[in-house]
């Protein structure tokens, strides 16, 4: 008896990756990647690109939570909820393993428990800031600054990194940093949320996976290679050299190409933008406008059949190093913005209620053929 006499057959699938599939319908976000835009809640990006952080939240959250429907509710139920973080924190940051900055997040995120009372999506969006900042002082040899409830979210996050209140620059700059990565569409780990969501799984369960995608040096991983590589660089008269030598042994240039955009991501304009607005952040900025430029024409040059531009983590990489974070911790600052899309993500599978259940196409040996 063969497989194909009890199976029925499986749908046309489109390639590996999914390219070109659509396997979500969201009202979260829009990615345009003929046009370069990117629209979130009906807004695009250059309109959002401003706001406070809580403000994207109640955009992101309105209508699939009950509650925090102003930015001074979320405000406040975020400040409590770092705060209630921060016990977890104190308790088992000593007891955490040697772990990378971003396997210690997920470490620390996997204990918060399901039986908890303060809403799931408010205690992840508050708890990644405050576990990240005191994994960055650890690895610095620091203890760990508890949060300000009184303080904006973002503002806290800087202060529970340095200890200092932060510059209203600095405050502004990540700000537009967490707005401008907050959600993206139907990316990895977006997908992956979803995906733990459908099985009723719960938001923690859903939202560490989330992060466990984003871990990957082609989604979330790249903003701490990109400043290994203009370091590496070093020198402007050195860029076409070590570029060319790099493509040549089949490398990929972090902090370009993506999957949807086919022109320049909207997201790395922000960030230029931001980066370029801070007194600080104009150190680098010339030097990795060079790199950027000659990078995009080898890229032209060497993969003329695939349009490759620069992505959202280039410049992402001068904005974080210019407000003071390590490159280590990148990956970690990256997940406080973009859990702000996957807890609005996983509402809205939770409240769609159908199990992601995709088939395979087998192409293995029948048994017949053994
Ligand atoms: N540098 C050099 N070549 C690149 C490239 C890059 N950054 N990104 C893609 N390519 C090339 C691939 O080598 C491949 O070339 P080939 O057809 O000659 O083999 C071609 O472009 C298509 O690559 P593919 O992996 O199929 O495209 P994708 O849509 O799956 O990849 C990324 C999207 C983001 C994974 C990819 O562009 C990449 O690895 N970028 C670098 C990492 C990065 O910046 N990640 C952050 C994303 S926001």
């Amino acid at each position: 008896m063969t497989i194909s006499s009890h199976v029925a057959p499986a749908p046309e699938t489109t390639s590996p990756g999914l390219e070109n599939t659509i396997a979500s319908e969201t009202i979260l976000s829009h990615v345009d990647g003929a046009a370069g835009r990117l629209i979130v809640r009906g807004y695009d990006l250059d309109q959002i690109s401003s706001w406070s952080f809580e403000a994207l939240l109640v955009l992101l959250w309105k209508d699939l939570a009950p509650g925090q429907v102003t930015e001074a509710d979320v405000q406040t139920a975020l400040g409590q909820a770092r705060a209630a973080a921060f016990h977890l924190v104190e308790r088992l940051l000593p007891t955490i393993p040697h772990l990378s900055q971003v396997e210690a997040l997920r470490f620390l995120l996997a204990a918060l428990p399901d039986s908890q009372t303060v809403p799931h999506h408010v205690m992840a969006v508050a708890a990644v800031p405050v576990f990240a900042a005191a994994i960055a002082r650890n690895a610095a040899g620091s203890a760990p600054v508890a949060p300000d409830a009184s303080l904006g979210h973002t503002e806290d996050f800087l202060f529970m990194l340095h200890g200092t209140r932060p510059s209203e620059e600095n405050v502004r700059a990540l700000n537009t940093y967490l707005v401008t990565v907050a959600d993206h569409g139907l990316n990895a780990s977006t997908f992956a949320a979803r995906v733990i969501a459908s099985t009723k799984a719960g938001m923690f369960s859903s939202v560490i996976g989330a992060l466990c995608a984003l871990k990957g040096p082609l989604h979330g991983g790249a903003p701490g290679p990109v400043l290994d590589m203009l370091d590496a660089i070093g020198s402007e008269d050195n860029i076409n050299a070590w570029l060319s030598a790099s493509l040549a042994r089949g490398e990929r240039l972090m902090g370009f190409g993506h999957r949807i955009y086919r022109v320049r991501d909207p997201r790395a304009d922000v960030l230029k933008q931001a980066v370029g607005l801070l007194r600080h952040g104009g150190g680098r900025i010339g030097f990795a406008e060079a790199v950027e430029a000659e990078a995009l024409a080898l890229l032209a040059e060497k993969k003329p059949l695939r349009p490759l531009q620069t992505n959202v983590e280039f410049y992402t990489a001068l904005v974080l190093e210019a407000v003071g974070f390590p490159r280590e911790s990148f990956t970690n600052v990256f997940a406080a913005g973009r859990m702000g899309g996957w807890t609005a993500h996983v509402l809205e599978q939770e409240r769609l209620g159908k199990l992601i259940r995709p088939q395979s196409r087998y192409v293995g040996p029948q048994p017949s053929q053994l």
